[in-house]
């Protein structure tokens, strides 16, 4: 079976082709074809994501990505005789004119590939730049007549720590997990923890207040004059801090909600704690902002720890899955490790650096899942929904 993803909720324009192949009970699963166009350097300049921005990005690339996926996966083959697109799509098509041009240029003169389905991603996220992955999955529906899965963004991430990094190149088995599991999902957009019986079977037993996680990232990082994504950046400063051993602490930041008895989040406080410690200074030095960076890091780290042990204690789980574009971040990698380490019939699952920000092969992968559910697929009477929830 081969599952075509799309992905367009935020500021990578992606396309994956997943081939799941072997044992039906323990298949194989390849990534044929993989591309990731990042927006980000575009984005940067701004400081954040424009949503329009991303739109009209995603309207211009996803046909010159959708050809550089097929071809990697071997599945253009050129037409004999130009097909026709169908006579409505100019109209379906009105508000992305881009990427009706470049649809109606390069669809008709390749025959109908031999995939199975398409899996698109239909919220959470920036309601323009899902619009433009959904109607171009659409479009190729009406053209070639291949059944349509929305897929929940979400769901996506918590499958990504089911993928061995190897499987973007050759065919892998699944890491192997048990229900129920938790799952630690923590991103530009949201940071919850959700309790999954099975897929599709979801409870968010924790969530932020306010700011998610990666958000308080960028915007302490733009405090500090830092680019975004401010994720990285920061995480690079706190390890410098870090490895000069010292045991001083010369800015103190809280750790909200550490000690609530529920399983949520607020990261907006912290912000602002930062802001004011800012203020205070009469300048900002390197070595401060390395400072700043660590004690930032730190009380994020400690918070998110404290909170999943709290949530593994609460809950009987066999597994631990972490997703989203933060869990790239090693020190949080490896604090989470460190705590689930102490529980010796509890496994935990972490994507590897490469599929942990926004990618299409995770898409297909809930897509497959959705497949095997017999969750209701196919139709084309589905909105992107930006507030979309597991
Ligand atoms: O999952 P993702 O690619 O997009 C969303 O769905 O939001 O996550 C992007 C977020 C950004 O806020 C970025 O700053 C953060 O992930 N991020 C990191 C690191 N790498 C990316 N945060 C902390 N440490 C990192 N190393
Ligand atoms: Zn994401």
């Amino acid at each position: 079976m081969k599952i075509l993803g799309i992905e367009t909720s935020c500021d990578e324009t992606a396309i994956s082709i997943l081939e799941i192949s072997g044992d039906e009970k323990k298949p194989d699963f390849c990534a044929i074809g993989n591309s990731v166009l990042s927006q980000i350097k575009i984005h940067a300049e701004y400081g954040g994501v424009f949503p329009n921005l991303a739109k009209r990005e995603h309207s211009k690339n996803l046909v010159p990505i959708l050809k550089e996926t097929l071809n990697k996966a071997g599945l253009i083959e050129e037409s004999k005789k130009q097909s026709e697109i169908p006579e409505n799509l100019q109209k379906f098509l009105e508000r992305e004119p881009e990427l009706f041009k470049h649809f109606s240029e390069f669809i008709p003169k390749i025959e109908k590939p031999k995939i199975d389905a398409i899996a698109v991603t239909q919220g959470p996220g920036l309601e323009p730049a899902l619009w433009v992955g959904i109607n171009f999955a659409k479009a190729l529906n009406m053209t070639w007549n291949i059944p349509i899965i929305p897929v929940n963004h979400m769901e996506g991430h918590l499958v990504s720590a089911l993928l061995h990094k190897e499987s973007l190149n050759k065919a892998q088995k699944l890491h192997l997990m048990q229900f129920p599991a938790l799952a630690l999902l923590i991103s530009g957009g949201h940071t919850e923890i959700v309790l999954a019986e099975d897929f599709s079977k979801y409870k968010i037993v924790g969530k932020t207040k306010d700011d998610a996680i990666g958000e308080a990232y960028d915007k302490v990082a733009r405090m500090l004059g830092l680019p975004y994504p401010g994720g990285p950046e920061i995480s690079k400063l706190a390890e410098e801090e870090r490895q000069k051993n010292n045991i001083e602490r010369p800015f103190v930041l809280p750790r909200p909600m550490i000690h609530s008895k529920d399983l949520d989040f607020s990261f907006a406080g912290l912000k602002t704690a930062v802001l004011y410690t800012i203020k205070k200074l009469p300048k900002i030095t390197e070595e401060i902002k390395k400072q700043i960076a660590k004690e930032f890091e730190d009380a994020v780290t400690e918070v998110l720890v404290t909170k999943m042990k709290k949530a593994i204690d609460e809950n009987a789980v066999k597994t631990v899955l972490v997703g989203g574009g933060v869990i790239a971040n090693k020190f949080i990698r490896k604090s989470l490790e460190e705590m689930i380490k102490k529980y010796e019939d509890i496994n935990i699952l972490i994507p590897d650096k490469e599929i942990t920000t926004d990618n299409a092969l995770m898409i297909a992968l809930a897509g497959y899942f959705a497949i095997k559910q017999e969750r209701k697929i196919g139709g084309l009477d589905f909105r992107a929904e930006g507030n979309l929830s597991l």
